[in-house]
């Protein structure tokens, strides 16, 4: 190749292409957004639920399906790389992005992402994971500066990045528009160099985000392989103009080539040998997103019990925003648009065609019960913006003036995350999550309240009670600063400002667990129509760590699915740990009566901590707890095990 081609394909073309080699016939190859579906390639695509639903879930199983209809679906569009899954925790229940990732802790993030991409990749399309690292909150992202000490970065913000890149075989990695500890993300060569690429080993292409890069030396000298979506600071004349003055590393240029070429052949390689050519739409994909709303939907409260509501009741009132349209996802990169949506209301109507239903607030009082419908859209929660933590507009009114006027009231938020509910929940029988449902998840949300679905999604994330009780309260947005409507993506339009990560590795609920104070609903948290009870556990060493087994038991009279919860602590530790963190999970579906006994295997880090001095991960000698429970404050067995330590 000449050094013209190899500065060339180092940056992108028409925004979401490589430009290949066309003298060697190295094609190009095209890209699209994202995880949650195929967006702007003009052809119809199934609208997903929201992934932080599929994390609700806790379902590898189902994060493999949606993988898989997805990359079939880029795949029947003849689209080579997916430019997802996004994987950035959950910090703030701000961020604008939280409905396109998944949750607040690592583990379950980086486990269902690891599904997710063997899916995608084996229907002939490469994954990117993404946003590489710490881009937690979309407020002013290009100017947002994410400080954090090292141990936190390690044990908590790389995580899941590392689960996906040294188990997944992830194709890409794309990195963030903000600064990690003063630095670029895309310049940060510690950071893509060090760990990604050399302790990691990772050796697929590194790309920057859309216009995601500022200076070129620095770009091009922390290993970054390719800038996109067109070249801003890796343009031919800057480059060739560094190589004439012998300022331009020729060996780094070369690695960046070698890996877009292995990448763009690899791709080419499993297009050939991937035994299907993708699939379109269709109903095998819509059966697969009303599987994972059916799982993701979280029954939060359910005071009575109210839900499930009577096919046979008489009056049923059904209010609120979000009743119809349903909004299918937050705004920005990941929005797929839904080409048929359903709603709740219609979803309501088709269900219980017997059923009167009311829109009408004049007659609250008359009805069996209210269905009030709140949360946010595609312009109130989206890409480049953060949203407040409180509902919007009158949408408070409304649910008090629906709970004073009926008893019998139930909230069905639809949104990304947390929202503030302290205000309204107590006179509110049933509250549901239903995250953003996509085209068609409406219908597994009427399908709950109508007792035809048990429901048993789990938090991905904790909610506060108020937004002073977050970890991250008093540490997100300068002082004195506001949140925004007008989405910001990429400029630098104010100074830059720093973003103390204060909470350090105590993130959602193992702040909550450090500090005592109680959230409003845990991680882990979600009810059920039926009950589950949990016996019989043993902890044992086995070749690659510790085996945790357990029995558990519908002891309900409905079938229904069960997450059993894996948390290890340490409390013996010489470095402050969380009292629990999540090191395992499981999902089973139970007949009622029916008993399964579950294996955990916890991997020999799942003990560990990071240890700055030494640089790396370090079982300190002692007694580990370990709790098996329905939620990360519902814990039904515990245990001991005692390590030499190492
Ligand atoms: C956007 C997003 C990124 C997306 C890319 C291409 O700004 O940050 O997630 O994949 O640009 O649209």
């Amino acid at each position: 190749m000449t050094i013209e081609e190899k500065v060339d394909l180092i940056s992108g073309v028409d925004s979401f292409w490589t430009k290949g080699v066309p003298r060697l016939a190295v094609r190009r190859l095209r890209m699209a957004d994202a995880s949650m579906g195929l967006r702007n390639a003009f052809i119809p695509a199934t609208a997903f639920p929201a992934f932080i639903a599929l994390a609700a879930t806790w379902d590898r199983a189902a994060a493999y399906e949606y993988g898989s209809a997805v990359g079939a679906e880029f795949r029947a569009a003849e689209i080579d790389v997916l430019l997802g899954p996004g994987i950035n925790l959950y910090r703030v229940a701000n961020c604008g992005r939280n409905f396109e990732y998944l949750g607040e802790d690592p583990i379950l993030a980086g486990e269902l992402a690891v599904e997710y991409v063997k899916a995608v990749q084996a229907q002939g399309v490469s994954a990117t994971v993404k946003h590489f690292a710490a881009n937690n909150t979309d407020w002013h992202r290009s100017v947002s500066d994410s400080i954090m000490d090292e141990r936190t970065l390690r044990e908590v913000y790389l995580a899941a990045f590392e689960r996906v890149v040294t188990q997944a075989g992830v194709g890409a990695v794309m990195t963030g528009y903000n600064l990690l500890n003063g630095e670029y993300a895309a310049e940060c060569r510690a950071l893509i160099r060090g760990i990604l690429q050399e302790e990691w080993g990772f050796t697929g292409v590194v790309m920057s985000d859309w216009g995601g890069t500022w200076n070129t030396m620095a770009s091009f000298g922390s290993g970054l392989s390719l800038e996109m979506g067109v070249a801003k600071v890796f343009t031919r004349e800057r480059l060739l103009a560094l190589a004439g003055d012998g300022a331009l590393d020729l060996e780094e240029l070369d690695r960046k080539v070698l890996a877009i070429l292995a990448w763009t052949f690899a791709i080419e390689e499993a297009q050939s040998s991937a035994s299907a050519s993708g699939q379109r739409r269709g109903p095998g994909h819509l059966r697969t997103a009303l599987d994972v709303a059916r799982k993701g939907t979280v029954l939060l409260k359910n005071e009575g019990p109210l839900l499930p509501l009577d096919l046979g009741m008489r009056r049923l009132s059904v209010l609120g925003p979000c009743a119809f349209p349903t909004p299918t996802s937050g705004g920005g990169a990941a929005k797929v648009e839904a080409i048929d949506p359903r709603s709740i209301l219609g979803s309501v109507l088709e269900l219980a065609p017997n059923v009167n239903v009311s829109r009408d607030e004049d007659t609250l009082a008359q009805s069996d019960a209210v269905l009030v419908c709140v949360g946010f859209d595609a312009a109130t929660e989206q890409e480049g913006a953060d949203r407040p933590f409180g509902l919007p507009w009158k949408q408070v009114e409304l649910i008090r003036k629906c709970a004073a006027a009926n008893p019998n009231t139930i909230v069905v938020i639809v949104g990304g995350g947390g929202v503030a509910m302290a205000d309204w929940i107590d006179p509110v029988k049933a509250v549901v999550h239903g995250w953003y449902p996509g085209e068609i998840g409406s219908v597994a949300i009427a399908e709950i309240l109508f007792g035809r679905c048990n429901p048993s999604g789990k938090l991905p994330i904790s909610i506060e009670r108020t937004w002073r009780d977050a970890p991250a309260y008093g540490a997100y947005l300068p002082d004195g600063e506001s949140l925004y409507t007008d989405p910001d993506y990429c400029s630098q339009c104010r100074p830059f400002f720093q973003v103390h990560y204060k909470e350090c590795v105590f993130v959602g609920y193992r702040h909550y667990d450090r500090n005592g104070t109680a959230p409003l609903f845990a991680f882990g948290h979600g009810l059920s129509y039926t009950t589950f009870t949990y016996g019989g556990l043993t902890i044992e060493r086995s070749d690659t760590g510790v085996a945790v087994c357990c029995t558990v038991t519908n002891s309900g009279a409905v079938a229904g699915g069960e997450v059993v919860q894996v948390y290890v602590g340490d409390p013996q530790s010489t470095v402050p740990r969380p009292v629990r963190e999540l090191k395992g999970f499981t999902r089973v579906e139970l007949a009622a009566g029916e008993s399964q006994t579950v294996r955990i295997e916890l991997p020999e880090r799942a003990f560990a901590f990071y240890d700055v001095t030494a640089k790396r991960w370090r079982i300190e000698p002692g007694e580990f707890v370990i709790e098996v429970g329905a939620s990360s404050r519902d814990i039904r067995l515990t245990g001991r095990i005692q390590y030499a330590g190492e």
